[in-house]
């Protein structure tokens, strides 16, 4: 949630901040604003609204600058309380993101020191700190340092000031990476803002103060300069561009085949029958498990639950998913004989990153799962695995789901066979699945034009149910939460037998049925109680593999059968429908209302 741009080089500053926040508007679109450091001093300007809204100011000599784009947490999305915010006087401005957790009591004591507040945010109070650390004789980075060990809470904040010709910068619980050109210095929430200018970054860590001038950023911890590596990005800026599609999240859908191929990429050795994995545990650890418990939240949690149930297939341990914002260490068993898997493709999502470090807490080894290259979650966990699905610019997820069950699937191959719970045949066949799925979720996209006219007759639908078995049934939930996200209508998902126990009250003719009848999931079962469905008038589409007879579908739609991954290529249906209701609606498919890509609050 919330992007921050930062600028300083020879270039004009306005335009590369407002095209940094133009790259970064997924993370939050309700308001936007920059401040840019000119020959006349600052220059604030801010506005309710996507980024589109805000024009650049001309300003003279604007080499440094910062920007945001809010997803707001305190106070309404108004111009006021857009960033940047301003102390006193408006010598001072401050971007943030995250939440300033003692913020009232701060609040308090500055106004009882005759501080005047114009916003309702947590934000506001920064600046005014950084006032009294100024006017008591500090310089801008030891006055960040001083102000932000005031602070409680989340945040990575930036700040420019009239007179110095600087931008400082720091981090705690909340993601700041810094980019390295020949003569200029980058700062963003994530690397999509500047990898169009450079791919060579620095990813920040907590309590690290940085300052960016003249054409450079040094890096300051307790007063001391430290070297940090300058990783080079993979990706170019052509990857998290439209290319010619009407929205990132149809470009994500269709970039699935190639986003598995990479998941899979080194990964497989069909003649030995392994999944070649870079991870390395203790001699025995893997061995000696008695549970292994995955923590997630929305999509990540729906690949976690599908992954629970691989592991328990194959690799003889039990296996949980938890909602990362529920999970507790109490009442488990040996932290010794535990592994913990947090599952999140951005690796910053408060509450996952919250249930690894009560994990680490705990004494319990840690893995994430991830996609994102100097995350936090891969700085907090013992052991990291790379997705590799390449930028994901949709606010709702699509390709990182596909490529998270993907690499679960290899994770579960790999440990059941170091505690030997899978023969080389058995893994083999599994693997070949898994190397079959690019080839199949093409197979569906193929079929794109069928599911957009299939879904014309059910856009004025009431309520859609995606139900399913087995591994049939975190795609269901998966399916519905794409129909909430985009297209606003009630979806729900369902274990496809708990339907008669209750959901089946909701059902009407106008409440389609969308089912995952596929090899694996009990697909004989599911069309019982799709046919339930049907006898009260419900339309029913299914996605088939030919495993059942399904003539007594209203829809049906094919995928090629692969096993236990099938369900993952059923899910594309499932996307590529949700996509189509949300169009025909005209909905604002990319930047749903209300939601933020990466949601760093707790
Ligand atoms: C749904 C969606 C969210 C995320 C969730 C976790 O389309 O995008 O439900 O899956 O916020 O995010 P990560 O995976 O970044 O931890």
């Amino acid at each position: 949630m919330c992007g921050i741009v930062g600028y300083v080089g020879d270039d004009t500053a306005g335009q590369i901040v407002h095209g940094g926040l133009e790259n970064l508007d997924y993370r939050g679109y309700d308001s936007a604003g920059m401040a840019l450091l000119g020959d006349d001093g600052l220059t604030i300007t801010k506005r309710e609204g996507e980024v589109s809204n805000l024009s650049v100011p001309t300003v003279t000599g604007a080499t440094c600058g910062i920007g945001h784009t809010r997803w707001s947490t305190h106070g309404p999305p108004t111009d006021t309380n857009a960033h940047p915010h301003t102390g006193m006087s408006d010598d001072i401005a401050v971007v943030h993101n995250g939440i300033i957790e003692n913020y009232e009591e701060l609040r308090a004591t500055l106004v009882a020191d005759g501080h005047e507040f114009t916003s309702e945010t947590d934000t506001e109070v920064v600046p005014h700190l950084l006032e009294r650390e100024l006017d008591d004789g500090r310089d801008l980075r030891a006055a960040l340092e001083s102000a932000v060990a005031k602070l409680e809470g989340s945040y990575a904040i930036a700040t420019v000031c009239a007179d110095t010709d600087r931008i400082v910068a720091t981090r705690h619980e909340s993601p700041l990476v810094v980019g390295h050109d020949d003569d200029a210095a980058f700062l963003a929430s994530d690397v999509t803002a500047f990898v169009e200018h450079t791919r060579d970054v620095t990813y920040l860590e907590d309590g690290d103060i940085v300052t960016l001038a003249d054409g450079d950023a040094t890096v300051y911890r307790d007063g001391e300069v430290v070297d940090r590596p300058i990783d080079t990005v993979e990706w170019d800026a052509t990857a998290a561009e439209k290319g010619g599609y009407d929205h990132y999240m149809l470009k994500e859908i269709h970039e699935q085949p190639t986003a598995l191929r990479q998941a899979l990429s080194g990964r497989i050795d069909l003649d030995r029958g392994t999944a070649d994995l870079d991870l390395t545990f203790p001699a025995g650890f893997l061995d000696s498990l008695d549970e292994i418990q995955f923590v997630a939240c929305g999509t990540s949690f729906y690949a976690a639950e599908y992954a629970a149930q691989l592991i328990e297939s194959f690799a003889d341990v039990r296996a949980t998913a938890e909602l990362a914002s529920e999970y507790t260490v109490d009442g488990g068993g040996d932290p010794r004989r535990t592994l913990t898997v947090a599952v999140t493709q951005s690796g910053e999502t408060a509450d996952t990153l919250g249930a690894l470090r009560r994990a680490n807490g705990g004494g319990i080894r840690t893995l994430a799962v991830t996609n994102t290259l100097g995350s936090t979650v891969t700085r907090d966990a013992d052991d990291s695995l790379f997705i590799r699905a390449g930028p994901e610019i949709g606010v709702a997820a699509t390709k990182t789901f596909a490529s998270q069950v993907t690499t679960l699937a290899l994770l579960s191959v790999f440990v059941a066979q170091e505690r030997n719970a899978l023969s080389a045949a058995d893994a083999r066949d599994v693997l070949t699945d898994l190397r079959g799925l690019p080839g199949a979720v093409q197979q569906v996209l193929d079929d794109a034009g069928d599911v957009r006219e299939a879904a014309t007759a059910f856009v004025d639908a009431s309520a859609y149910f995606f139900v399913g078995r087995a591994h049939g049934y975190p795609v269901a939930l998966e399916g519905a939460l794409k129909l909430k996200e985009i297209a606003y209508d009630h979806a729900e998902g369902f274990a496809a037998g708990e339907l008669k126990h209750g959901p089946l009250a909701l059902v009407t003719e106008d409440t389609p049925i969308l089912a995952v009848l596929t090899e694996g999931t009990r697909p004989e079962e599911t069309l019982n109680n799709v046919a339930e469905a049907q006898t009260r008038g419900a339309p029913a589409i299914g996605i088939v593999d030919g495993s059942v007879e399904t003539n007594s579908l209203d829809t049906a739609f094919s995928v090629p059968s692969l096993g236990p991954v099938t369900p993952l290529v059923a899910n594309v249906y499932f996307q590529l429908f949700a996509y189509a209701i949300a169009k025909q609606q005209g909905r604002s498919i990319d930047k749903p209302r209300n939601l933020a890509k990466s949601v760093t609050v707790e």
